[in-house]
């Protein structure tokens, strides 16, 4: 059987100073239609946390969490590099257990791993790396650890910044996320790194952009200010519950030329989903 090759974490290195779109995506349906967008770099984000599964902070994500949805994300892609986030907990006690979480994240599928911090995530970054796993890199406004520390402040302090991203280029990181870093500090770092910046919130100058997808497609009521929405989707699911709710309470659906048939042999033919054939 012939495997479709993936985009390999070399080729997105070898991006830098190309424009290129990333979008987070945590189940298989948004990754098929993430990749049929074109957009070749999926990033299962710790954003889960918030958009998916309810919680306030990406700190309560547990490793199994990010091992389910990059699974599902793999399944519902084909070419695309799949990065997977490193879920607070799962990397800061050891260089052990920052190679050990990623393993299990590589053994779902995924092609990469990120991981939040600089000059203080140095080491785990070049153990990672020494593994044999690629690593993004990601500074700025760390939401793991925003809530109980630093907070979600742009953040300019340039010198701080740019020891934060060599640190972690000379640890051997492909790509490095600047998350609402000063747009002047985030272009100083585009042209200084070899390696391409990732931006989100950080202005128009870094090489690459993301967004969280339930953001910009307007899943979530709390975007932050510099999401652009690209779609209402929560309006339009809404739209389209509430009409199905009325129809039902109004018994107009189902209709009776949708009712299964069961006295002329046609269930088989009714049933033949793909769902049904798993
Ligand atoms: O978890 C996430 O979605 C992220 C992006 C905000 C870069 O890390």
């Amino acid at each position: 059987m012939a495997f479709e090759r993936r985009l390999t974490s070399a080729a997105i290195r070898a991006r830098k100073g190309a424009a290129f779109p990333l979008v987070t995506a945590y189940d298989a349906a948004f990754a098929r239609c993430a990749e049929e967008a074109g957009i070749d770099v999926l990033l299962v984000g710790d954003s889960l946390g918030n958009v998916v599964l309810g919680y306030a902070s990406t700190a309560r994500v547990e490793l199994a969490d990010m091992e389910r949805h990059t699974a599902a994300v793999v399944r519902g892609s084909k070419r695309a590099h799949v990065v997977a986030d490193l879920p607070f907990g799962s990397y800061e006690v050891s260089d052990e257990d920052a190679v050990r979480s990623s393993v299990a994240l590589i053994k779902c599928g995924a092609g990469s791993v990120k991981l939040e911090g600089g000059v203080n995530v140095a080491p785990r970054v070049a153990a990672i790396v020494r593994s044999g796993i690629p690593v993004v890199a990601h500074i700025g406004v760390l939401p793991q650890t925003a809530g109980i520390g630093a907070g979600f402040r742009r953040k300019a302090d340039r010198d701080a910044l740019l020891a934060d991203a060599r640190a972690v280029e000379s640890a051997g990181a492909y790509a490095i996320v600047l998350e609402m870093v000063d747009a002047s500090v985030a272009a100083e770092l585009t042209r200084t790194l070899s390696i391409p910046t990732i931006g989100i919130g950080s202005g128009p100058e870094c090489d690459a952009q993301v967004l969280v997808l339930y953001d910009l497609l307007g899943l979530f009521p709390e975007a932050p200010p510099f999401v652009k929405r690209y779609a209402e989707l929560g309006q339009i699911a809404t739209e389209a519950l509430r009409a199905y709710a009325g129809e039902v309470r109004a018994r107009e659906f189902p209709a009776a030329s949708r009712a299964p048939q069961s006295d002329n042999g046609t269930e088989g033919a009714v049933y033949s989903s793909a769902r049904a054939r798993e």
